[in-house]
């Protein structure tokens, strides 16, 4: 089959030059992707950047809440996904897990007014507004201890969803006891109480494979997401965001060797020599892959057509809550 991608390419950046529109494309997105974002990084940055940008097209290339963020900020903004594809941990909480994790913190004696509900932007727009009407706010995994810090200076218990390991290993961090609903019995004893979800993909990383690393290659550093399990952040020599990653491995000495747990994508460009994936499997996002140059460019082509498909819409009353919780976030 014959390699249409440098056409493809081609016609895309034929389409950005012709119509007001910005291509956002996380990193974790295939390079092809990623190389036709006009804004790039991890999804802190892409909410900051894309609120400041100013076409009416946002051509989104990520997951969807990512896309949904951005029209929860900008209501006036056109955001269209390539494809609508939702991070499986998004996927695992919905507004009525959400309200059944309060009222077992009821259960567990937790008043709700003693309650401050924290949510991770990985986690669909109703989530959000759920925790921006309780008084919350939303936090990625670059800002998520300054966030839980400041939200614990109102005396509250949290209530940290939908990442159990992010909650968890903040709470490490902090020298805070967590506790995660449905598997720990304290919940009443723990100042950060976790929603029991997870990223699949940060899951593959195991104490072996750091085993492993450390055994083949004495002096290697391990570096990891603060989504991969307490156990394997616990071994690790960083524990950081997508972008406090990059920093980290980037400003290594060149002859620093360095096993990276987070996705596969990334990692495969950070750094050309002695990076190594930290997992004998792939660890490649399902849903970031999913994303094609092809998708993209039927995107921009159904705007030139007048025709724009996979718009994001959020209804007016969860889009006004959940912008409240994501606006708490930007404030700090
Ligand atoms: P970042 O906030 O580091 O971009 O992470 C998003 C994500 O989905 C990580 O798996
Ligand atoms: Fe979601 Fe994990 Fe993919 Fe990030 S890597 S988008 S948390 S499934």
């Amino acid at each position: 089959m014959k390699d249409n991608t440098e056409e493809l390419k081609a016609k895309i950046r034929e389409l950005k030059e012709k119509l007001s529109v910005t291509v956002v494309a996380h990193f974790y997105q295939r390079d092809e992707v990623f190389e036709m974002g006009d804004i790039t990084g991890d999804s802190l940055e892409l909410a900051k950047k894309t609120r400041e940008d100013d076409s009416e097209f946002v051509v989104f290339c990520g997951v969807g809440f990512m896309g949904q963020s951005v029209k929860v900020l900008s209501p006036e903004k056109r955001v269209l996904m390539p494809k609508v594809a939702c991070c499986a941990m998004a996927r695992m909480i919905d507004s009525l897990y959400f309200d059944e994790s309060v009222a077992a913190m009821e259960k567990a004696g937790i008043a709700k007014e003693n309650i401050l509900p924290i949510t991770y932007i990985n986690s669909n727009a109703d989530v959000k507004a759920k925790v921006g009407k309780m008084g919350g706010m939303v936090c990625t995994s670059s800002n998520a201890k300054k966030i839980i810090e400041t939200a614990l200076q109102e005396g509250k218990k949290i209530l940290f969803v939908p990442d159990r390991c992010l909650g968890q290993n903040i709470a490490n961090m902090m020298g805070l006891k967590s506790a995660v609903i449905g598997i720990d019995e304290n919940i009443a004893d723990a100042d950060i109480v976790c929603y029991d979800g997870f990223c699949s993909v940060h899951q593959l990383f195991t104490v072996d494979d750091i085993a492993f690393y450390r055994r083949k290659y004495p002096g290697i550093k391990i570096a990891v997401h603060p989504e991969c399990d307490p156990a394997i952040c616990e071994k690790a020599d960083f524990v950081g965001s997508t972008s406090q990653l990059i920093r980290y491995i980037t400003a290594l000495p060149e002859d620093q060797k360095v096993a990276v747990g987070t996705e596969f994508n990334l990692v495969n460009r950070l750094r050309p020599k002695n990076t190594y994936v930290l997992s004998s499997t792939k660890p490649e996002c399902p849903t970031m892959n999913e994303t094609t140059l092809e998708d993209l460019y039927n995107t921009l082509k159904s705007i030139e057509d007048g025709e724009p498909i996979n718009e994001i819409e959020v209804d007016e009353e969860t889009r006004e809550w959940a912008k409240v919780a994501l606006e708490r976030m930007m404030a700090l």
